[in-house]
């Protein structure tokens, strides 16, 4: 993004693990059972069930119980491929750990992800600091395989688990004065490296936002997992956001603070170099960043003879679920 200017090609294929290094689901079990990890085994047996070979750590309980209702493969691309594990885990932006890709996967395991509180405040009817399990207690996690487009032109396709923000949003009831949404990533030094550095450009904590529409959407999703388990550190434990039309980077990890809020919020990205990333930051191939173009991507994993480059979709391939929350606006202007 801005720190480092990215080259469409940038993603080295020795960054990629290849998938025989994956774990097998007798290896797996038998360690979890050793290890004596009982609370998260209902969770696991799904995550290795599902998606093998997939590292799941033990589950809170709360975690473990919802995945025994959780409603599978909900929303899918059309045939395409599930990004492997290894890649969806190691090849990450997670600015607070570091700038490159591998930087994440090396550091996050230091973000101390239980207990977790998330400030709900604003303009809302049941403002408070809500623990992760009660944020979720009423929620039925879904599963959905949604595109990922970043802004630096690669892509992947990742089944998460969570819910609907809408869901969230109409059980603290915010007032007809918000129009926005801001969230808030954690900000703790001691534990996210990257923000220790003086090279960071970004003034931390890292803060997203959606307008009330967007974030009712029924594709906009707040994750607690992926293949089948809790969401690594490196991918934004316990909660993060995504927003599949979008690019990546609206999709906030390590989410701490919930606003509702009347004026559009100062978001990272727009903040820092507003020629370049917009507000809405919705995917289309027609408007070029300043300094690339958006017109095609690279799906991860790429090989030597394959870089699997292919056409960027308006709207990421979600076109006509979303279009008609920007009609009347000029998406070259609003980008
Ligand atoms: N959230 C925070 N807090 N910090 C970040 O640096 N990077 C964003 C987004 N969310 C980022 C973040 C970007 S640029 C992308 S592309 C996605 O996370 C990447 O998500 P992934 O690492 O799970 O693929």
């Amino acid at each position: 993004m801005l720190i480092r200017i990215p080259a469409s090609g940038e993603c080295r294929e020795s960054d990629v693990t290849p998938e025989a290094a994956y774990l097998s689901r007798r290896q797996l079990l038998r360690g979890a059972i050793l290890s004596g990890a009982v609370v998260g085994l209902p969770s696991l047996a799904i995550a290795s069930e599902r998606y093998p070979g997939v590292t799941a750590e033990p589950a809170p309980t709360w975690f473990a119980d919802k995945l025994a209702s959780a409603r599978w493969q909900a929303v899918v691309p059309d045939g395409e491929p599930v990004t492997p594990y290894a890649d969806a885990t190691s090849y990450n932006n997670f600015y607070e750990f570091g700038p490159n890709k591998g930087d994440p996967a090396r550091h996050a395991s230091a973000l101390k992800v239980e207990p977790w509180t998330v400030l709900v405040d604003g303009d809302v009817e049941r403002p408070g600091r809500y623990s992760l399990e009660d944020l979720c207690s009423e929620a039925r996690l879904e599963e959905r395989i949604y595109r990922l487009r970043c802004v630096e032109a690669w892509s992947m396709v990742i089944p998460w688990l969570g819910f609907p923000l809408a869901d969230l949003v109409k059980r603290v009831q915010p007032h007809s004065a918000a129009k926005f949404i801001r969230f808030e990533t954690a900000y703790r030094p001691e534990e996210m490296r990257g923000t220790r550095s003086g090279f960071a450009l970004i003034d931390w904590p890292y803060v997203e936002g959606l307008r009330m529409d967007e974030a009712m959407h029924p594709l906009t999703l707040l994750a607690v997992g992926m293949y089948g388990r809790t969401l690594p550190n490196q991918n934004g434990a316990p909660l993060r956001l995504v927003v599949p039309w979008k690019y990546g980077f609206k999709s906030i990890k390590s989410i701490v603070r919930i606003s509702f809020v009347r004026d559009q919020p100062a978001t990272t990205w727009q903040s820092m170099a507003p020629e370049e990333y917009g507000f809405y930051a919705n995917v289309n191939p027609k408007v070029s960043h300043p300094r690339w173009s958006q017109a095609r991507e690279r799906r991860l994993p790429g090989s030597l003879f394959n870089t699997n480059v292919q056409d960027t979709l308006l709207f990421n391939g979600y076109a006509e679920q979303v279009a008609g929350l920007y009609g009347s606006m000029d998406l070259g202007k609003d980008y």
